[in-house]
C-alpha cells in the first residue's frame, strides 16, 4: 500500500459533511451489522436511509447478507446511524478503505461504535447461536504488519501511537452482562476473545489449533481493524460476536463450514441481537457525559 493512496481528512470530511448535508439527524452512536445481522437496522425510528452507491467516496459492498445502506434513526429514543453491510479485506479492499466510514462517523459526532459480527467458535463450551461479548481482540492481521493506520499518521483523528489494552469499553461490556441476565439471556451470553483474520476461506484444522493456542474464542474476518480505527480516533467501543458455527479442531470431525449456515443461524438469532443491542443502547447515557469519562457514560454499570 502507498501510503498517499490513502483516503485524506480532506476526503473523509467531505463524505461526513455530504451526510450532515442530506440529513437533519445526528446520530451519537454507530451499529455496524454484521453478516446476516441488519434486523436492527430495520427497526429504526423516522428512518432515513442512503445507498453505499450514493455516498461520496464511499466503497461498496459486495458480500451476500452485506446490504449496502447506511440507516439513520432512532432506537430507544437515541439517534444512531446502522452499517447495513460492512467492507472486508477478502473484498480486496484495503484495509483503510475497510475502516473509511470509522472515520466519518467520527466527524459526524459518533461518540460510541457498536460492532457486530458473524463468528466462528473456538472455545469448546460455546455453542451455536451464542453470542460473545468482545473482551478483548487478537488482530492477527496487525501483528502480521496489515494495519488501518499504516502510514503517516492523521494527527486530526489520533495520536500516532493509540494504546489497545482498553479497546473494549469495560463499563459498556458490563452493562451488556448485566442486561443479558436481566433479559435470561446469561446462559448463552459469553464473554471472551475474537481473533481476527482476513478470509475468505475459513480456518484449516492445524490454524484453528494455533489461533485457540493463542487466546481466542472465536474468529471471523471483520472487527478488530474497525475498532483499532475507532480506538485511534476516541470512539469508545462495544463488540458482540454471533457464534454461527463451531470452527472444527479435530481431523476426524465431520462438519464443514459454509457461508449460507453462517447466514442461517444470523437470521435465527436477528432478532434476538436486536432485543439485546436495543435494550443496551436504551441504557447507554452517553451525550452529556464527557466521552472520555468513563465513570459517567453508562447508567447501570457495574
Ligand atoms: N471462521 C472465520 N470467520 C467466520 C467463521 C469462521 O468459522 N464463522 C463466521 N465467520
Amino acid at each position: 500500500m502507498q501510503a498517499a493512496e490513502k483516503f485524506s481528512f480532506e476526503l473523509c470530511k467531505e463524505t461526513a459533511d455530504w451526510l450532515l448535508g442530506h440529513t437533519k439527524q445526528r446520530p451519537q452512536i454507530a451499529i455496524v451489522c454484521g453478516s446476516g445481522l441488519g434486523l436492527l437496522a430495520d427497526n429504526l425510528k423516522n428512518q432515513e436511509s442512503f445507498q453505499y452507491t450514493d455516498i461520496p467516496n464511499f466503497p461498496h459492498s459486495t458480500v451476500p447478507g452485506h446490504e449496502g445502506r447506511l440507516i439513520f434513526g432512532e432506537l430507544q429514543g437515541k439517534p444512531c446511524v446502522c452499517m447495513k453491510g460492512r467492507f472486508h479485506l477478502y473484498e480486496g479492499y484495503p484495509l483503510w478503505k475497510v475502516t473509511f466510514p470509522i472515520r466519518v462517523f467520527k466527524l459526524l459526532g459518533i461518540k460510541i461504535l457498536l460492532v457486530t459480527n458473524a463468528a466462528g467458535a473456538l472455545e469448546d463450551s460455546y455453542h451455536i447461536g451464542d453470542f460473545m461479548v468482545i473482551r478483548d481482540h487478537i488482530n492477527l492481521l496487525g501483528l502480521a504488519g496489515q494495519n488501518p493506520l499504516l502510514g503517516p499518521n492523521e494527527e486530526r483523528f489520533g495520536a500516532r501511537f493509540p494504546a489497545l489494552s482498553d479497546a473494549y469499553d469495560r463499563k459498556i461490556c458490563a452493562l451488556a452482562l448485566q442486561i443479558a441476565r436481566r433479559l435470561g439471556y446469561a446462559s448463552f451470553v459469553k464473554e471472551g476473545v475474537y481473533c481476527m483474520v482476513g478470509g475468505p476461506n475459513f480456518e484449516s484444522i492445524a490454524e484453528a489449533r494455533l489461533l485457540h493456542l493463542l487466546g481466542a474464542d472465536a474468529v471471523g474476518m471483520s472487527t478488530a481493524a474497525e475498532v483499532v480505527v475507532a480506538r485511534h480516533c476516541g470512539l469508545r467501543v462495544f463488540g458482540l460476536s454471533l457464534i454461527t458455527n463451531k470452527v472444527t479442531k479435530e481431523y476426524d470431525a465431520q462438519e464443514v463450514v459454509d457461508h449460507l449456515h453462517v447466514l442461517e443461524v444470523s437470521q435465527r438469532q436477528a432478532s434476538v441481537l436486536q432485543r439485546f443491542l436495543t435494550e443496551l443502547v436504551g441504557q447507554l447515557e452517553w451525550i452529556d457525559s464527557d466521552p472520555e469519562d468513563k465513570e459517567t457514560a453508562c447508567q447501570n454499570g457495574t
